[in-house]
């Protein structure tokens, strides 16, 4: 029945023209919106990681004769090819579930691969933080052990843009401002292939929180976290849709704060700001500490 509801919200929200704000991405939308309702749980396959090797084999460094302030001008490029892909992939793999998100994830567009040796090379500067694997202790401190390696790619180079981009952190702005594309496919390997801590979600939030995580809120028009995030809240690698099991309390909401206040804008046609935007405090307290718990 819950789950019943949150499809019909989901797709009422989905449906809603206003509700997604970018123009070229509805069908992108849809497109993440059913995989995920199916959860679908992607898992990176080989396979996709040598298409994407074949793919962009060249775009390591600034051999090209671009000038060095291409990066955004590159990412921007780089969004369009990978969403138009995520679409035409989709009719054949309709009727696989269980295979989509494997095929579906040859569509991020990376222009390094990352390789996750040399990123655990590359942490020096991290630990201090993170923690030696990605899972610190510190509460406002995320986990990013385990994570996918395609979002921590994303998050790094939406931090390093700077006071301009669309998630601007002067912490992570300093560790991030004077790495590579290659750096940063490293760190992101070297982090998605660690094992992330679990942890408990405090007793007074479960209920509320589980009703939101589960089946939003009807009234307000929040959507039911799971319909992207997943039952276990593991995301979906394919769709671009973060893990968020276990992951503090404290984090997740700082992170809804950010989104529903501005600071953050950077998730893909507004989703989270426009669902984080019909949330208050309380349910935001609630459904964050739920999510710590969820595994
Ligand atoms: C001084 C502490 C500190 C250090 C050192 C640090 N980080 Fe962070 N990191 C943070 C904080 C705080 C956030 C959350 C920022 C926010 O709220 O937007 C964060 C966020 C992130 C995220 C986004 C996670 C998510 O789920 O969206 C990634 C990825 C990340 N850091 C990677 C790194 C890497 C890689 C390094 C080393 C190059 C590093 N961090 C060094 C404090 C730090
Ligand atoms: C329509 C799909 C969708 C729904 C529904 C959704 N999310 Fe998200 N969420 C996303 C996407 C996509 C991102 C990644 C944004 C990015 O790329 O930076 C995200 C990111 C997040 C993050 C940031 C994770 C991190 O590591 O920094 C949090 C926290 C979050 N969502 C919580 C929620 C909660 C709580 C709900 C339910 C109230 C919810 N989401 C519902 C799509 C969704």
């Amino acid at each position: 029945m819950k789950s019943r509801l949150s499809l019909l919200i989901l797709l009422s929200f989905v449906l809603n023209p206003i509700s997604w704000a970018a123009p070229q991405s509805t069908d992108t939308s849809k497109t993440e919106q059913n995989q995920a309702v199916k959860g679908a749980k992607a898992e990176k396959s080989d396979k996709a990681a040598n298409k994407e090797k074949a793919q962009k084999p060249t775009e390591t460094n600034g051999d090209q004769s671009k000038p060095a302030t291409e990066e955004p001008a590159g990412k921007s490029e780089e969004k369009k090819p990978d969403e138009s892909k995520a679409v035409e992939n989709k009719p054949a793999e309709a009727p696989k579930p269980a295979t989509e998100g494997a095929s579906a994830s040859a569509a991020p567009g990376k222009p390094v691969h990352g390789d996750a040796n040399a990123g655990k090379g590359k942490t020096q500067t991290c630990v201090a933080c993170h923690g030696p694997d990605g899972n610190s202790t510190v509460p406002n401190w995320p986990k990013i052990a385990g994570q996918y390696q395609d979002y921590l790619v994303k998050q790094l180079k939406d931090f390093r843009l700077g006071e301009k981009g669309p998630r601007y952190e002067p912490s992570m702005y300093g560790m991030v401002v004077n790495l590579t594309d290659q750096d940063i496919a490293d760190l992101a390997a070297f982090y998605a292939s660690q094992k992330q801590t679990m942890g408990k979600a405090k007793e007074e939030y479960v209920a509320i929180g589980e009703k939101i995580y589960r089946g939003g809120n009807i009234q307000t028009g929040v959507t039911a976290c799971l319909a992207c995030h997943g039952p276990e809240g593991i995301g979906n690698e394919a769709a671009k849709f973060p893990k968020l099991a276990g992951q503090h309390a404290v984090y997740i909401e700082n992170q809804l704060h950010y989104f529903r206040d501005g600071k953050r804008k950077n998730s893909p046609n507004g989703m989270m700001e426009s669902i984080s935007h019909r949330m208050n405090d309380e349910e935001i307290k609630a459904v964050s500490s739920y999510i710590e718990g969820l595994h």
